[in-house]
């Protein structure tokens, strides 16, 4: 044995002593200050450190089932889940975007009865909680989308499904037992953005969400870091090389994609806007908007809604969190067309502010993901579950018994 070998012997040996020890969540965790744990006190609870969980049901909060996820997936399946993009500042600015605004809740009303439909696009859904789309699922179970969809299903929750899912739009929708909406990243080659989007709409999606906020990789450094702690031979299911193969994702079955480099397009401007209105019938909607001006744009490219999203901190570092780009695009949209809102919401109170700033539904990503990694399908139907209880106390709390008396008047700036 030489002594390169030696030393990565005893490298590898650290590491795996390193993720054995509680140390680890000291060390590896994502987007947070040193010292500082996930699930800690402080925002979660005093007693957050002294609950670890066996079962989905003993979950009392979303960060419960985050705590299981990142103990079961390998160091880089949770820091690709975890990451955010260069210092993570925007990942940390969602979270604390929501102490910037404060509940002005009132009495005396009755709300013996929640009532939390909201109706998008004609259809009427039980809760605004809405599941975002989530790449490469199979990544933190192998049941992947379609658990989340059988999830979503039981609980009738709306579920937008990734271009770059790890299971087919047909079989989800199968086994949602309902339709969902399809998230689409742009490409550069038109012929296989077509060919995407008619198969989305051949399988019955009502809804194109295309994702404007992703014109090119972004620098993931929690990503790279977790890889490197990583021992495991990752070939069987990733291909060589730096990046993942999304031409191996199953929306890319029989299609050519020999020349395509990545999903993403650097050159989307409205134009692209125009040519997908053009062949598709399902409603075209944007996810990541985040001002004003873009949402005014989107008004007069006859957009049908939008999603205020900065890809949960994973986009651009912008160190401004969607809760506080919220009201300008409300603003701005005048309610000529839904917004959605998603990226660091983990609360019932969080999703309670959106719609008190005019958000139609809100959507989550990583609750329902940690859920998943934690216990599968019943870990993303304990996560739903967890939202909609605390929506709905929240609600009951705060004397609003219906989704449309959440107004403006119940949040006010900190
Ligand atoms: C692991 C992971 C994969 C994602 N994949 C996609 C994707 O394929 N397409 C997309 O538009 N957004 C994607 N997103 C962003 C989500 O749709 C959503 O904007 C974000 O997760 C919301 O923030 P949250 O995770 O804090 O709830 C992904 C997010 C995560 C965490």
């Amino acid at each position: 044995m030489g002594t390169n070998d030696r030393s990565d012997q005893s490298r590898r040996q650290f590491m795996e002593f390193l993720l054995a020890s509680p140390l680890f969540s000291y060390v590896v965790v994502p987007g947070l200050a040193s010292g500082q744990r996930l699930g800690a006190s402080g925002i979660d609870g005093p007693l957050a450190d002294n609950f670890e969980i066996t079962s989905a049901a003993q979950a009392l909060n979303v960060f419960d089932l985050e705590e299981v996820a990142r103990r079961n997936l390998p160091p880089a399946h949770y820091a690709y889940l975890a990451t955010g993009v260069e210092a993570d500042a925007t990942l940390r600015a969602n979270r604390e975007g929501f102490a910037k605004y404060q509940i002005r809740p009132r009495r005396m009303v009755d709300t013996s009865r929640i009532d939390a439909r909201v109706e998008l696009f004609g259809t009427t859904w039980p809760t605004p909680i809405v599941l975002a789309p989530v790449s490469s699922l199979c990544a933190f179970h192998p049941e992947g989308e379609v658990a989340a969809a059988k999830a979503a299903g039981a609980r009738n929750h709306l579920q937008v499904l990734s271009t770059l899912s790890t299971k087919s739009v047909e079989d989800v929708i199968a086994a949602r037992g309902a339709p969902v909406w399809f998230q689409l990243y742009p490409t550069t080659d038109w012929a296989i953005t077509r060919a995407l989007v008619k198969r989305a709409e051949a399988a019955g999606c009502p809804v194109v969400a295309v994702t404007v906020d992703a014109p090119t990789a972004s620098g993931r450094e929690s990503l790279v870091r977790g890889k490197r702690i990583d021992s495991r031979d990752c070939t069987a299911c990733h291909s060589a090389g730096p990046r993942y193969d999304f031409r191996r994702r199953p929306m890319f079955d029989r299609i050519d994609t020999s020349k395509l480099v990545t999903p993403l397009a650097a050159d989307l401007t409205w134009d692209f806007v125009r040519r997908l209105q053009d062949i598709t019938s399902m409603k075209v909607i944007l996810k990541g908007i985040v001002t004003a001006e873009e949402a005014a744009l989107a008004l007069q490219h006859r957009v049908d809604g939008l999603i205020v999203s900065n890809h949960g901190g994973r986009g651009e570092e912008s160190g401004r969190s969607t809760i506080e780009s919220l009201p300008e695009v409300i603003e701005a949209v005048g309610g000529k067309m839904p917004v959605l809102v998603d990226s660091g919401f983990r609360r019932g109170t969080d999703i309670f502010k959106a719609l008190a700033l005019g958000a139609n539904a809100v959507c989550v990503g990583r609750p329902y993901a940690w859920g998943l990694a934690a216990f599968g399908q019943a870990g993303v139907d304990r996560s739903l579950e967890i939202l909609r209880a605390e929506l709905e106390t929240t609600m009951r709390s705060m004397g609003t018994p219906t989704v449309k008396s959440i107004t403006h008047a119940f949040v006010q700036r900190a």
